[in-house]
């Protein structure tokens, strides 16, 4: 057995749970930093590839909406399937 089917990137720690179902996790702090910079609270963020939605995962729980996009349906409903978990931050 390839040792990439045994061992996750980063570990396992490197995104959401969710995102480590595929092969590139993104940490949510990275998107944070630019959704927080250049979109306006309740401004809407566009990612037209969302992957597993680690930006509309940002926007959401910083108070902004987000719109996402990707070519493969499995990381549209990964994407979904994570942010049903997401809660907007308390501001
Ligand atoms: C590195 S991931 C994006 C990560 C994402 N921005 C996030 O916040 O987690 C790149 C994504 O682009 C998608 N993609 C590639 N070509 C595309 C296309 N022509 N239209 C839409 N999505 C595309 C891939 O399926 C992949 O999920």
């Amino acid at each position: 057995m390839p040792a990439s089917s045994t061992r996750p990137v980063g570990g396992g720690k490197l995104g959401h749970r969710l995102a480590h179902e595929v092969e590139a996790p993104m940490p949510v702090g990275l998107a944070e930093r630019f959704v927080c910079w250049y979109c306006p609270p309740e401004g809407v963020v566009l990612d037209p590839f969302c992957g597993t939605g680690t930006t509309l995962h940002a926007a959401k729980q910083h108070g902004r909406r987000g719109i996402g996009c990707d070519v493969r349906a499995d990381q549209v409903d990964l994407a979904r399937r994570r942010l049903a978990t997401v809660t907007p931050a308390l501001l």
